[in-house]
């Protein structure tokens, strides 16, 4: 009995002094369109019960996922069940109305004493409400750990996004990263309603996909001896690095995006940043090699030879078992940072530019990105590319990514081309975020918090009919400098958090020190999930 008071008593202490944890009342992130505080809060107990819409099942995995992460937080299995003879209170109910306004994406969440309700048009509205409501469990830091509180507060909200495209990139080939990392960065992805990951699997340093017909991709381009140290291009670690992922991971990974309303991009690289691609088949390079997996960061003159037609037929291959794995509308093909040295004194590429008629090499990228969208669109894919593909013309139906500045996505946008617009002053996440002075080694740049935050994705040169095939945004994130995922996670957090409100709030109702101030409360959040970030100033 005393040792039950003491006990008693220091929980008490600890409750009365945690002072320093952030009193903001709601802090949703990214921002809804509108929030209405009521009086009266809901109490989540052991009896509270989840009720989806019947007859969609988009609603009962919405609903499922929500037991589970309510599960993760108050160690409570809620009951699950569809509508109908529901109790009439204590209740979260998910559900449909399809007459409303909200769009595909955008929902209504009511909380008072009786009931918790979300409606939306589909299950993907439904899914961005439980995100809102899971934001609005408080969660505070005490001596033994983070605490959930059960009551949540009484709230009219309505909410849809901006953009259609939110999306984040991550480079798993010049660092890999596991399956199980993956999914956690997919996890911080639904968090902040972001519903794109646009993932980038092959490189000069790596190939990170398995593709059954061509086993040594992995056995040989997945694997480089050795990483250059820092940024001294001639001194070496003598670590061998690798990875890859099986179809099976693929299998497993897509299914978890899914689940999360997130649909994957995979990236696979041509006609440049192929050199692991090469070291395992030299015969698709201009010169026959031999080439050896990149052991430096950079841009290298050995790219697949555009004069052979057995190149394409190795591209068709692998992008046909990539397309069986990814059930997305697009595929990234890459496109950037291709040098044209080897392709200017190679007998067959040169012999391409003859008989195609093509003025010089720009012309022959834009004849291989050409021919590479003809064969996705037959396969009922679109193609996305870097901005460099608007070099010596674009492929008729590209989907531009606008990363060299805006510039590449304005010329896009203005010839009817939807855009994805990630420029690199504003949305590289491997740029420093504060004085490089006191901040882990990066590749350089200067993305400040405060940069992302206020960046608008759509340029103002652009007429009203130009701007919209402006979709959306993404932040890049390549991993030349960044080997572990808390480093990983301390680059994305908590400008991550900012994109979020460049792609989905309203831009009126955007505001850095109101962000910074719902920040706090976020990172308490993070921290409790399990994720590292920089403190912000
Ligand atoms: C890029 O950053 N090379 C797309
Ligand atoms: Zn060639």
């Amino acid at each position: 009995m005393k040792k039950i008071l003491i006990l008693l008593l220091l929980t008490i202490v600890f409750y009365s002094c945690n002072g320093e944890n952030p009193v903001t009342e709601i802090s949703v992130i990214p921002q809804p369109v509108s929030i209405e505080k009521t009086n009266s809060s809901f109490e989540l107990n052991e009896n509270t019960t989840i009720v989806f819409e019947y007859g969609d099942d988009g609603f009962e995995k919405v609903a499922l996922y929500l037991q589970k992460e309510i599960s993760k937080m108050h160690h409570l299995r809620l009951k699950v069940m569809t509508s109908g003879n529901h109790p009439p209170k204590n209740t979260i109910l998910l559900l449909q109305d399809i007459k409303t306004d909200y769009g595909d994406e955008g929902y209504a969440l009511i909380s008072n004493k009786n009931n918790i309700q979300i409606t939306s048009r589909t299950p993907r509205g439904g899914f961005y409400g439980t995100q809102t409501l899971l934001q609005l469990i408080d969660v505070k830091q005490t001596e033994s750990g983070f605490e959930y509180n059960t009551s949540i507060a009484g709230v009219k909200i309505f909410d849809k996004p901006e953009f259609t495209y939110r999306g984040m990139h991550l480079d798993v080939c010049r660092h890999f990263y596991d399956k199980e990392f993956v999914k956690k960065y997919i996890d911080l992805l639904a968090m902040h309603k972001m519903n794109t990951f646009h993932w980038h699997l092959t490189e000069d340093q790596g190939w990170r996909i398995e593709i059954k017909k061509y086993p040594k991709l992995t056995e040989i381009g997945s694997y480089r001896s050795e990483t250059m140290i820092d940024k001294n291009w001639d001194k070496f670690d003598g670590t061998p690095h690798s990875g890859f992922y099986t179809q099976e991971d693929i299998k497993e990974i897509v299914k978890y995006a899914e689940d999360r309303f997130i649909t994957i991009i995979p990236e696979i690289e041509m006609p440049g940043h192929s050199l692991a691609a090469l070291a395992a088949y030299p015969e698709f390079g201009c010169n026959g090699g031999p080439y050896k997996v990149a052991k430096t960061w950079g841009v290298f003159e050995d790219v697949y030879c555009a004069g052979n037609d057995n190149t394409f037929k190795f591209l068709e291959d692998v992008l046909s078992e990539v397309i069986e794995l990814f059930p997305g509308k697009y595929i990234h093909i890459g496109g950037d940072e291709c040098p044209k040295e080897q392709w200017k004194k190679c007998p067959k590429c040169q012999q391409r530019i003859k008989e195609e008629g093509l003025a010089d090499e720009f012309e022959l990228q834009s004849y291989f990105i050409k021919r590479i969208e003809k064969f996705l669109i037959a396969n009922d894919k679109k193609l996305i590319g870097w901005d460099e593909i608007l070099e010596g013309g674009l492929a008729p139906e590209a989907t531009v990514m606008s990363w060299r500045g805006t510039e590449g996505g304005i010329e896009a946008a203005k010839s009817g081309h939807d855009v994805i617009m990630s420029p690199n002053s504003d949305c590289y996440f491997d740029h420093y975020q504060a004085d490089p002075k006191n901040e882990p080694l990066a590749i350089g740049g200067f993305t400040s918090l405060e940069d992302v935050y206020n960046y608008y994705p759509i340029p103002e040169e652009l007429s009203a009919n130009e701007a919209k095939h402006i979709l959306g945004a993404q932040a890049n994130l390549w991993t030349e400098y960044i080997a572990t995922p808390e480093h990983l996670e301390y680059m994305i957090l908590p400008r991550m958090c900012a994109l979020s409100e460049v792609v989905w709030s309203n831009k009126q109702t955007k505001n850095f020190d109101d962000f910074k101030i719902r920040l706090k409360k976020h990172l308490y959040r993070l921290g409790s999930q399990n994720y590292n970030f920089r403190m912000p100033e």
